[in-house]
């Protein structure tokens, strides 16, 4: 008996997402987020377009063969081709399912197919049934269908049901609809066409209502949501499948329908999705973006502190983010401050905070945020009013850039101590970064690994941002920093980083414990 509140998430990462620029995968990247969908329990998981490629195909064979659970689905236009290269590279599977589509509205009719409504009726009826000589689950979307007139729609989706479709998918292919608009379609196909199907939903993001319309779809009697990891997908986009999940997750009472997705592996799936393609997640995304959980504002600080409901309806542990992150900044007030430093391991009075407070807004002012290392100069004392942390500044960095076969890229790195040595050292490495890196390691005695390097380019200032965060024997330092060039500026966030070492070295100070990142 299937439960008429379950929601199914079909999880389009791989098919929809992988189609938009800059998100195409390899098929190990691919077997990378299928795992992660795996984890998080997704339902079905469309694992590519078979007949696109022979990569594709391999994609989806490689997926159907190595993932267990949920069913595995691939996409195939309304051909026996398609539907055939489907069913070979499905093979595999323990569950699986042809999804198969077919353009309804005028513009796909009369532009694109060049069929009348009648030959696309009879084209979804055969198609359909020659899927299921295949496979028992198949799925039918009619392509473009909230700008399908709603009577031929109806006869479409009644073609389909009547050839064996399990499951109907009504796409938004051009992200046009309204959560009104799609909330009523819903009910008039439900009304309309028997209980035994699941009608799904599918829409695009170009007018910023992907999750709106799709949880608005949920409300018509739509039980099946068609989403990607960080709403990836053509154009602007998928429906979030982490914004939806959590939409109804957070907002049972509103909503009254559930779904089986594991939220803790949320945040992780986000990241590997994020690795594997290079696109990182953008900061203020919601539910899994870095500030989605962090706080930097005093008041909300405040709030938080006391209760963190006061500002948060989610627990950032709830969708697999570490713990909630007490940003420090200019906006920060004492009570984060002091927090922070406790938690860093410091039992240090409420005079001491009043004291060391000026220093903190100052060094705030002149950087994005404040870090553990930062606080922990302020607390023994030795921030210099530059802003700087640390005892090394840079004085000259020439890159090896262009090199001979047999030799190996190198830096030349001078640097100047505040007691006034002043060291250079040449270093072959990798690259030429990688080379300064090891040389500035080499100048200052830190044995900084590293571990994170954001690499940012502000187009409209010019400028490129880096952020570095690295090891030094099992304990992290993050610097920042700003530059024309982008190996001046990964260089001189690395530097930054490594100030902050050599400065915790030379206080003497050993950290207890480290609290929420910064
Ligand atoms: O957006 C769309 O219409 C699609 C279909 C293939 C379902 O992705
Ligand atoms: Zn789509």
């Amino acid at each position: 008996m299937t439960d008429k509140n379950h929601v199914k998430i079909f999880d389009t990462t791989l098919r929809d997402g992988e189609q938009a620029p800059g998100f195409s995968m390899s098929t190990d990247a691919k077997l990378i987020v299928a795992r992660a969908l795996a984890a998080l329990n997704v339902d079905i998981i469309e694992a590519g377009f078979a007949a696109a490629s022979p990569g594709d195909a391999a994609s989806v064979k490689t997926i159907a063969a190595e993932i267990d659970g949920p069913i595995i689905c691939s996409l195939a236009r309304a051909n026996a081709g398609d539907i055939e290269a489907a069913a070979r590279a499905l093979d595999p599977a323990r569950k699986k399912r042809i999804h198969t589509f077919i353009g309804t509205s005028p513009l796909h009719r009369d532009a694109k197919l060049k069929m009348s409504k009648g030959q696309i009726i009879d084209r979804i009826g055969e198609i359909v049934a020659f899927a299921r000589t295949f496979v028992d689950d198949v799925e039918f979307s009619p392509e473009d269908a909230i700008r399908t007139e709603r009577d031929y729609l109806l006869e479409a989706v009644r073609a389909a049901i009547g050839a064996g479709a399990t499951t109907i998918n009504i796409p938004d292919t051009v992200g046009y609809t309204t959560p009104e608009e799609i909330t009523d379609l819903f009910r008039f196909l439900t009304a309309n066409s028997p209980g035994h199907v699941t009608f799904s939903t599918h829409c695009h993001d170009d007018l910023g209502m992907a999750v709106a319309n799709s949880l608005a779809a949920v409300r018509g009697g739509a039980r099946q949501i068609e989403c990607a990891i960080n709403g990836i997908g053509e154009r602007a986009g998928n429906c979030s499948l982490e914004e939806a999940v959590m939409a109804l997750s957070v907002r049972r009472d509103f909503f009254g329908v559930s779904t089986q997705i594991e939220t803790t592996m949320l945040y992780p799936a986000s990241v590997a999705l994020a690795r594997v393609t290079h696109n990182p997640i953008p900061r203020n995304k919601a539910i899994v973006g870095r500030n989605a959980f962090a706080h930097e504002a005093g008041i909300h600080q405040h709030g938080v502190l006391a209760d963190r409901r006061t500002y948060e309806i989610m627990e950032a542990e709830s969708v697999g983010v570490p713990s909630n992150a007490l940003v420090l900044g200019k906006h920060s007030g004492k009570h984060a401050v002091a927090a922070r430093i406790k938690a860093l391991g410091f039992d240090v009075s409420q005079r001491k905070i009043e004291d060391l407070f000026p220093d903190f807004k100052h060094l705030a002012d002149t950087c994005r945020e404040v870090t553990d290392a930062d606080l922990v100069r302020l607390v023994t004392g030795n921030a210099k009013t530059d802003g700087r942390i640390g005892p090394w500044r840079m004085r000259k960095t020439e890159l090896r850039v262009d090199f001979e076969e047999d030799e190996k890229p190198f830096a030349r790195i001078t640097m100047e101590h505040d007691n006034g040595d002043r060291r250079t050292v040449t270093h072959e490495g990798e690259g030429p970064i990688d080379a300064a890196f090891a040389a500035v390691c080499a100048i200052t005695g830190v044995p900084g690994a590293i571990s994170i390097l954001d690499l940012h380019h502000v187009a409209s200032e010019g400028v490129v941002r880096a952020e570095a965060v690295i090891d030094v024997e099992g304990e992290s330092f993050a610097g920042k920093a700003q530059e024309v060039d982008i190996a001046d500026a990964a260089v001189a966030a690395f530097v930054a980083a490594v100030n902050q070492a050599a400065a915790m070295r030379a206080s003497g100070v050993k950290r207890v414990k480290v609290g929420a990142g910064a």
